[in-house]
């Protein structure tokens, strides 16, 4: 039993390495604008937005300050452990080998599985890209095939989709229905990855600056165009309302919103080609998560104040839809923002295919992967065959998955990972001050994360009181798990609320667990589900492999030297 919970030492002064240091910190910094600002804005934004009108707007900031205080929590363990990994390697010096293991399993569902995602979008803006200068590429070689199916099932009336069931060729009795441009992209960039960070360092730097540059003119164009009312549009009873589908419609955007933050702890893992990781980690993350957040708040203020939110049902590329004819009119920007979107979702494409490989990297060298995983190319000097493995476990799902499936599960495996990051800080020991290192301020929670829960209570009851009145509805056929899941979160936060009364906590590490735990919320039983089947799968391959092959069952036995 106790071989579960082993926990690895790490020594923070170690700074051997196979991989090239290369990085510093306005490098971290550009690939955490890489990392976060890519599908989640140039795509998901657009249902987020139609879910919950303009009020989506508190989810973001939500969101946000969940992903500061895990931001903060990162920096703290990449300061102290400065080695590849992210929450899998925190994980395994706080709670010990099992939940390591299934914290790098929860993982794969962020990097690998959230790259299906954006590599979906990016093929969606490519065609749209080719479709605006004249070429017409056939509907069934941009698709993924359950997506045309469910479309057909339920009787969509979306064009592509329906176009895309119609026109494909038939093999056998199936439809040949294949997203080629998210493969072929999915190639291209596990391809650049293996040929190695400098490489890929210069290519991401002036992708970002493409990006940022467009998104500061959507900016500055777009403001000119706002009209206010949109801001409070009509509720079903007919009154203007910020959230004009209540909080409920509001938190059914979750997953959308969330995965738009995703990316600022994807940073945690090139910690081993950094110079001076202590310092420039922690730094890059925080500087880079506050940028993207300003941009996200800016960029729904004026996506939701040009146009009518309902106008966004399906819109899969909304910064560029607002300036489309039906809008604000103007053909130049919205084939420059097509454009862009293609530059800023490959970006997230690279930051995602890059960290994905420095996990398993790391999961080797502990012996709970095969030890193929830690091999590092002779020349390249990158982990060669993980990022083959990464490119495989992105471009098969391709075949068979769709989007919204994708978006739910990533984004309920990442908060997971969230949350078990922030408890780890809450249990690790408070350590020295050392000069120069990034060093989490101690908050104590005592006397504070109480009066503050209560706090929030009370104001969301002022706010939003038909919320309330509806909590410990659980059979409302439509917001009952919704209703469920709350109550399952303000039993386990007032929990928390007695623990830290009793114990001497961190309220930085708390907050962040509470919000996150907060986001969970939004997830449906069907989310649980399959989350469920993932876990449990990692469970057996841990029990199979990984338990009997760790580095510290072989150094209890004596094996290693
Ligand atoms: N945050 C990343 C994106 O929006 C995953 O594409």
């Amino acid at each position: 039993m106790s071989q579960l919970f082993r926990r690895k030492k790490y020594n923070s002064e170690d700074k051997s390495t196979n991989l090239n240091r290369v990085l510093g910190m306005w490098d971290i910094v550009f690939f955490g604008l890489a990392a976060i600002i890519g599908a989640g804005s140039f795509s998901s934004l657009g249902e987020a937005i139609f879910r919950g009108g303009p009020g989506v707007i508190t989810l973001y900031v939500i969101c946000g300050i969940a992903c500061a205080f895990t931001a903060l929590s990162y920096a703290e363990f990449a300061s102290r452990i400065p080695t590849a990994g992210s929450a899998y390697t925190y994980a395994y010096a706080s709670f010990g080998e099992l939940i390591a293991w299934i914290i790098g399993w929860a993982l794969i569902m962020e990097y690998s599985f959230g790259n299906i995602y954006v590599a979906f979008s990016w093929s969606d803006y490519f065609t749209s890209f080719l479709e605006s200068i004249g070429i017409n590429f056939p509907d069934f070689l941009a698709t993924s095939y359950p997506e045309a199916l469910k479309a057909v099932q339920r009787g969509s009336e979306h064009q592509g989709l329906i176009n895309a069931w119609n026109s494909a060729p038939e093999y056998f009795g199936f439809k040949f229905i294949v997203d080629i441009p998210a493969i072929v992209i999915n190639i291209l960039i596990t391809a650049l990855v293996y040929i190695g960070i400098k490489e890929s360092k210069n290519f991401n730097n002036i992708l970002v600056i493409v990006k940022l540059a467009v998104i500061v003119l959507i900016i500055a164009v777009g403001v000119s165009f706002i009209n206010m009312d949109n801001w409070t549009p009509l509720n079903t009873q007919g009154v203007p309302d910020f959230m004009p589908n209540g909080f409920t419609g509001v938190m059914a955007a979750v997953s959308g919103v969330f995965f738009a933050y995703i990316g600022f702890d994807a940073l945690s893992v090139l910690s081993e080609e950094t110079k001076n990781p202590q310092k420039n980690l922690p730094r890059g993350m925080i500087i880079s998560l506050v940028a993207s957040t300003l941009i996200y708040i800016a960029l729904t203020l004026i996506l939701t104040g040009m146009v009518d939110y309902r106008k966004f049902e399906g819109v899969g590329d909304p910064l560029s839809f607002i300036f489309a004819p039906q809008n604000a009119n103007i053909p130049w920007m919205e084939f420059t923002v097509s454009i862009t979107a293609i530059i800023a979702i490959t970006s997230v494409l690279l930051v995602f295919q890059m960290g994905q490989p420095r996990i398993w990297y790391a999961m080797s060298r502990d012996g709970l992967l095969p030890k193929r995983f830690a091999s590092i190319h002779p020349k390249y000097k990158t982990p060669s065959f993980a990022t083959i493995a990464t490119g495989i476990a992105v471009g098969v799902p391709i075949l068979f998955t769709d989007k919204s499936f994708i978006l739910d599960f990533t984004s309920i495996g990442t908060i997971f990972a969230f949350i078990l990051v922030n408890g780890g800080i809450l249990l690790m020991p408070r350590k020295e001050k050392i000069k120069g290192r990034f060093h989490l301020p101690f908050v104590s929670a005592r006397y504070i994360f109480t009066p503050l829960f209560l706090a929030c209570v009370i104001g969301f009851y002022y706010w939003q009181p038909e919320f309330f009145h509806g909590l410990l509805n659980w059979s409302d056929p439509q917001d009952g798990e919704f209703f469920m899941s709350v109550t399952i979160f303000l039993i386990l936060t007032a929990l928390l609320a007695v623990l830290s009364l009793i114990k001497e906590l961190n309220l930085i590490p708390l907050l962040g667990l509470t919000s996150c735990l907060y986001l969970l919320t939004g997830m449906t039983h069907n989310n649980w589900f399959w989350f469920g089947i993932w876990f449990a799968i990692g469970l057996v391959i841990y029990f199979v492999f990984g338990m009997k092959n760790s580095k510290l069952e072989k150094e209890m036995n004596g094996d290693l030297k």
